[in-house]
């Protein structure tokens, strides 16, 4: 049976949960096969797999179309499309179609929105349509031009208070899960015992009710990865490899061999 978001729930304070993101469908079919819980198909393609040097330009089409693709490899995870900037918290009317397209269009199970004052009316809304809502707090990046850098969130006592205020207001709304990004470990734990939906860290310490991370940074396929992040495999090296081994191979006339050629016997009289 496929996870839902009351599992999810009933997963607080129990075993880990993991999340990781996914783009595309091979991937995520690997990553669910994997046994990870949660799939995001995280706005952080803008970086990972668009090519934007940040996630502000990524569209809603764009995201719609890559959570599609997601849902199509997945059978056992839950899969969460995550709401581009501008795609919401600006009129309520937009920010509904743009979330539901994601449910009826792409067949995510659920929405991530990078949280503040302005989603808490907007998460109870979408939580009374029937769309689920993971919120996201700590380090929400779609507002880099504010925070002049992706740096650590909540690390004195007011901001810190902030966030915990604004994650029992997203609780309160009927947020099922909620992502805390780059905060100290010690805010993290603090939240993760006040509330009773699952926390989910990124940079934010081992004390959190599950982990997530960015599938290209896990499995070491970019250029560049956060401190927080860890690498898992060398990915990156082994698609170098196998591009230097087909130029050689082509350019030594060692490929296409025998064995990948196919003669048809009629056409030997063509000449
Ligand atoms: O877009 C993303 O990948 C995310 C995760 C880092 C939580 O929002
Ligand atoms: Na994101």
């Amino acid at each position: 049976m496929a996870l839902t978001v009351q599992d999810l729930r009933a997963r607080k304070g129990g075993e880990p949960i993991t999340m990781l993101t996914a783009y595309d469908a091979p991937t995520a079919e690997l990553i669910d096969e994997g046994g990870v819980d949660v799939i995001l198909v995280g706005d952080s393609m803008g970086n990972v797999v668009l090519g934007y040097d940040s996630t502000l330009p990524v569209t809603v089409d764009e995201v719609a179309s890559r959570t599609a693709a997601v849902a199509r490899g997945v059978e056992e995870a839950l899969v969460v499309a995550d709401m581009p900037f501008l795609s919401y918290g600006t009129d309520r009317q937009t920010s509904i179609e743009n979330a539901g397209r994601m449910l009826k269009e792409a067949r995510a199970d659920a929405i991530k929105l990078e949280s503040g004052e302005h989603t808490v009316e907007l998460t109870e809304r979408l939580h009374q349509l029937g769309i689920p809502v993971m919120a996201h707090l700590g380090l929400t990046p779609q507002r880099i031009n504010e925070l002049g850098g992706y740096t650590q969130q909540g690390a004195d006592p007011e901001a810190a208070q902030e966030i915990v205020d604004l994650a029992r207001a997203h609780e309160e709304a009927g947020a099922f899960s909620l992502v805390l990004e780059h905060v100290p470990a010690n805010l993290a734990a603090t939240i993760t015992e006040e509330l009773e939906i699952p926390t989910i860290g990124i940079g934010a310490g081992p004390e959190t009710d599950g982990q997530v991370l960015v599938f290209n940074d896990v499995v070491g396929l970019g250029e560049w990865s956060p401190p927080f992040a860890e690498q898992f495999g060398d990915v990156r090296a082994e698609m170098e490899s196998a591009i230097d081994g087909y130029v050689d191979a082509v350019s030594d006339e060692e490929f296409p061999a025998e064995e990948h050629s196919r003669y048809a016997d009629e056409l030997d009289d063509l000449y």
